[in-house]
């Protein structure tokens, strides 16, 4: 019995064990009810039971002004904008699920994008993206999902220097997508989601 507990302590001690992935999970809508939050809910959950840290954020908690050079310069990063920067830096992967507005991201989460590329002494500073995986979805009351501002959002992340993975969830019919618990009623598009969190979590293993 005592080889045997000594034998797993050494075992432990030798194999190295694999790093936590610390992921952040946020939606960019601030609205109570949201789609797009309940499937960023799902998704972080998903990770979670593949082991990762997941922290989920609501942006209505994180508010700051429009992006405005003037005020950056005699300001500086906005306080919140700030932490949502170093909440990003701190995290190895990033899930974000985006409304659609008019064919495009919501102006919330692009006014996230616009500050969290920004550093401290009003220049561009990628730290937030570059290294960092990030796994994007959406959802719409539309039959499109939201697909056209989630090619819009890979853009925008890729162009900071964010690496955005293949895979990609867009949700149609919202308003019928989600149980009472908010979870997705369909089989088909939860195990999409369940692929892209998978594909997320091996990015991020096979980079570290
Ligand atoms: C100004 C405006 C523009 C919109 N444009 C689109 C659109 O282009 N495509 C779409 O599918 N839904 C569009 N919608 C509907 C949103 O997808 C819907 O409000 C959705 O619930 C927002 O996401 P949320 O539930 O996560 O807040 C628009 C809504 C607003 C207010």
């Amino acid at each position: 019995m005592l080889k045997k507990g000594l034998f797993l302590a050494i075992l432990m001690f030798i194999v190295p064990v694999a790093a936590e992935v610390k992921v952040l999970a946020f939606a960019g809508s601030t609205r109570k009810d949201s789609y797009n939050k309940k499937l960023v809910q799902e998704a972080a959950e998903m990770a979670r039971q593949k082991g990762a840290k997941v922290t989920v954020i609501d942006l209505i908690d994180y508010p700051m002004p429009f992006y405005d050079a003037d005020l950056e310069v005699k300001q500086g990063l906005p306080t919140q904008a700030k932490k949502l920067r170093e909440l990003m830096i701190a995290s190895d992967a990033i899930i974000i699920a985006t409304p659609e507005y008019n064919a495009s991201i919501s102006a919330v989460l692009k006014n996230v994008l616009d500050w969290t590329s920004r550093g401290e002494k009003a220049e561009y500073s990628p730290d937030a993206y570059k290294g960092k995986k990030f796994a994007i979805m959406s959802a719409s009351p539309g039959k499109g999902g939201g697909a056209r501002a989630l090619s819009h959002l890979r853009t925008i992340i890729e162009g900071i220097g964010g690496s955005v993975i293949k895979n990609e969830v867009a949700v149609p019919d919202a308003y019928k997508a989600f149980d009472a618990k908010g979870n997705l009623v369909s089989p088909i598009l939860k195990e999409k989601l369940q692929e892209e969190v998978q594909q997320l979590i091996q990015a991020v293993s096979k980079s570290t």
